[in-house]
């Protein structure tokens, strides 16, 4: 009985499955062990803690910084003793971001007023008033999402057309209107934010997460490009962080566990940069990682497409509870997919 069982093919195919698995394991657990270690190192490794403005020097430009994971980020870096170039659209709120990051962490900042969404003209606008100050570290936070989760035509035209230019065409650009002047000095770092819905298409955030899934390509294949000349080049896939990106659900706009705030979010992820070149920059977010890539890509665009379904009908509640002054009434008009 044995016999017919076990034949002379089974144990080299059985030796194939069980490497073969060992490394799907490995590949999904990849993110959250090495979060791990660059977290861990520096504890057994005292020589690992080389500081980032040593490594990479003493200016940071982040895009999308006044706000969420942006701000959080800049403000890790400048308690790294790293001077700071803030951009994003609105001045008021650059100023104050500014003053808060130079009187708390006492580095230099400097504010420039541009908008993404008008697609080149910004980024030229960026290079023109950063003139001669060398970038060091480049950030590509801006990113947009959908306003709640919608189908391809809800979405106007001009929201789509912006979440193109500023999740792709501003990180593009961006990269490449620094990263000569990075190569020419040998060292620098640019990290590239992504999202955890890059890992599959994603219905109801159909194009937000195609935008996501550009930058996880663009950046690997950049890291090749320059990677040998001294650059570091980092993708950053956050699972939800706690921001107003998030305003359509009220249950993404509490911390838990597995939702963190900007804050604790971007202590993981500036602790990541220089050792690992992909992470999800948060212990909590590589575990769902490791999770959401076990399934094929089939079941998880449908598990996701389902979420999305649950935080549009949290969207349509929150509006309609605020039209009824507290209390939900009214037709939930969600359709059903
Ligand atoms: N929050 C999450 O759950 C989550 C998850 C995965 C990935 N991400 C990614 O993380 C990044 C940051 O997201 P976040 O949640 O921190 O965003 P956020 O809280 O909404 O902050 C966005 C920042 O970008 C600025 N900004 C927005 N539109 C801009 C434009 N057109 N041009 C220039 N600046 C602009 C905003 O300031 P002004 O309004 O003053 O311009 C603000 O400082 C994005 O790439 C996002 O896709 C977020």
């Amino acid at each position: 009985m044995m016999e017919e069982v076990w034949g002379p093919y089974t144990f080299p195919l059985a030796t194939v499955g069980f490497v073969v698995l060992l490394l799907f394991l490995l590949d999904s657990m990849w993110s959250f062990l090495q979060t791990c270690r660059a977290l861990l190192a520096p504890l057994f490794i005292p020589n690992e803690q080389t500081s980032l403005l040593k490594k990479y020097g003493p200016w940071a430009l982040i895009t999308g910084s006044t706000d969420g994971i942006g701000k959080a980020y800049a403000v890790e870096l400048a308690k790294r003793g790293i001077n700071i170039v803030l951009v994003s659209r609105n001045e008021e709120r650059l100023r104050n971001t500014a003053k808060e990051i130079e009187s708390e962490y006492f580095v230099k900042t400097k504010i420039v007023v541009a908008d993404f969404s008008q697609g080149f003209k910004a980024v030229e606008l960026v290079k023109k008033a950063v003139g001669l100050l060398p970038i060091n570290i480049l950030v590509n936070n801006v990113g947009k999402q959908y306003e709640y989760p919608m189908y391809l035509s809800e979405v106007p035209e001009k929201e789509l057309l912006d979440i193109i230019n500023i999740n792709v065409g501003a990180v593009t650009m961006m990269c490449r209107a620094f990263i000569d002047d990075m190569k020419k000095r040998g060292r620098g770092a640019i990290v590239n934010v992504s999202s955890g819905s890059e890992l599959q298409p994603l219905p109801l955030m159909t194009v937000y997460a195609a935008t996501k899934a550009y930058i996880k390509s663009f950046t690997a294949a950049l890291r090749y490009e320059y990677g040998s000349s001294g650059l570091t080049v980092q993708h950053l896939a956050p699972m939800f962080v706690n921001t107003k990106m998030n305003a359509f659900s009220a249950r993404l706009r509490t911390s838990t566990f597995f939702v963190p705030d900007a804050r604790e979010y971007a202590a993981y992820a500036v602790a990541t940069l220089g050792k690992v070149d992909e992470s999800s920059g948060y212990w909590t977010h590589g575990i769902q990682t490791f999770f959401t890539k076990f399934p094929p890509s089939w079941i998880r665009m449908y598990i996701g497409a389902h979420l999305n379904l649950s935080f549009r009908r949290d969207y349509f509640k929150q509006k309609n509870s605020t039209k009824n002054n507290g209390t939900i009434k009214g037709e939930d008009r969600i359709k059903s997919i």
